[in-house]
């Protein structure tokens, strides 16, 4: 499949952007044989991104499941190799980065997990799992040396030094999240990607985990990219949010501007089914159904990849000519908001009124999709 990548309507300047990404794609093979795997296709994970993260800031990346989020998160951090376009952080492009070098600059790249008993190895220690890191970028030669910076570290994700001799099962689940957080601050990293940091987390204790990472970044300056599927947690946390549909982002806008005033249909859909508490405006807000499940990213339906499911869907272009996220200028929506829809400004006017969409059946891309993922699990079971 092939796509073009526009040329990127960036609206900050250059000094100001610390991860620039353009056109990137991630494309995993579909492989079928017994004896010789032959490709039979792909999974287009991430399928065209381009998004820049400025410095200091918390970009909110939002999508339903499978659309490709932790895969960009990922592909950002080159921990996942990509397929086409660039990577580029604080000027330099990592995604062509090697040895020593690419080394040196995962310092300053740190990621955040849903899972924190997942990501912490069980048999080591709290004091162990912060210095290893901090060793191993040179920051410090072992763990006497460390332990100051140990405590301030301790104290900055609100945890007593005494946690130091635990192991990781000793703590609840916010708590692990707090190791996992301070861990990634231990190497003194400049951009953290946080991939669904608190859906794991019961709802009491995610808005005391949120408001820590809001905290730390204003006393060490981080940059934050926030990957969830909740709105509302996104809402909380992030300057700017981008929603992802299919490997791809339709929508990008700060993030009250969103939120007011979305313009993608797919994102007026999201937003429609988050009950809102005052009874009166439940009542009359938008109600936007999606039809049909979200196709297979092993086949992903030409043009706009959301025509099948869309309620303004049009006879031309959307079924044919893939929309560009580009700048838009409506009524309403701020100057930088941008949308990837032919017609976002006609359904913002109204001159293009919602219908009903009927439900589409993707055999073909369900298929594929069941055999990727067999694959996947296939190749992650370990030898015994
Ligand atoms: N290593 C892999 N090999 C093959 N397919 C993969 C691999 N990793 C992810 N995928 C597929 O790529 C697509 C995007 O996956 P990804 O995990 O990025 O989605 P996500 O938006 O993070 O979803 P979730 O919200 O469930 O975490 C999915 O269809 C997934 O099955
Ligand atoms: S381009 Fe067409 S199908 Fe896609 S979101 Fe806009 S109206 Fe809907
Ligand atoms: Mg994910």
């Amino acid at each position: 499949m092939t796509t073009t990548s526009p040329e990127p309507t960036a609206t900050a300047s250059d000094a100001d952007v610390l991860v620039d990404v353009r056109g990137l794609k991630v494309h995993y093979p579909i492989t079928k044989g017994i004896i010789f795997d032959k490709v039979v296709g792909h999974v287009y994970a991430v399928d065209g991104v381009d998004l820049q993260i400025r410095r200091g800031e918390t970009y909110g990346l939002v999508g339903e499941s499978g659309c490709g989020k932790s895969t960009l998160g990922r592909a950002i951090l080159h921990l996942e190799p990509a397929t086409d376009g660039t990577v580029t952080f604080g000027g330099e492009p990592i995604s062509t980065l090697t040895g020593e070098d690419l080394r040196r600059r995962r310092k300053d790249l740190q990621m955040v997990f849903q899972d924190p008993m997942g990501s912490l190895d069980p048999r080591q220690s709290v004091e162990a799992l912060l210095v290893e890191g901090m060793k191993a970028h040179g920051i410090v030669r072992d763990a006497k040396e460390a332990e100051p910076r140990l405590r301030q570290l301790l104290a900055d994700v609100g945890l007593p030094s005494a946690a130091l001799k635990k192991y990781p099962h000793e703590f609840s689940g916010g708590q692990r999240q707090r190791i996992g957080i301070a861990r990634a601050l231990s190497v003194n990293p400049e951009l953290i990607v946080a991939d669904e940091p608190v859906s794991a987390l019961d709802v009491s204790v995610q808005a005391q985990v949120i408001n820590l990472m809001s905290d730390l970044q204003a006393e060490y300056g981080l940059t934050y990219l926030v990957i969830a599927h909740d709105l509302a947690v996104v809402r909380h946390i992030s300057d700017r949010v981008g929603v992802m549909y299919l490997g791809g982002i339709v929508e990008e806008a700060p993030a009250d501007g969103l939120y007011a005033a979305p313009l993608h249909p797919y994102t007026r859909a999201l937003l429609s089914a988050v009950p809102v508490p005052d009874p009166v405006v439940e009542d009359t807000r938008e109600q936007i159904l999606l039809t049909g499940d979200l196709p297979s990213p092993a086949a992903p339906p030409a043009g706009c990849r959301f025509h099948t499911r869309c309620p303004w869907r049009q006879e031309t272009r959307c079924d044919t000519e893939r929309p560009q996220l580009r700048l838009v200028e409506i009524d309403g929506a701020g100057a930088e908001h941008k949308v990837a829809c032919h017609w976002a400004e006609q359904i913002a006017s109204g001159e293009i009124q919602p219908h009903a969409v009927a439900a589409q059946v993707d055999e073909t891309g369900a298929q594929l999709a069941a055999d990727a993922e067999a694959e996947r699990i296939v190749d992650e079971i370990p030898f015994a």
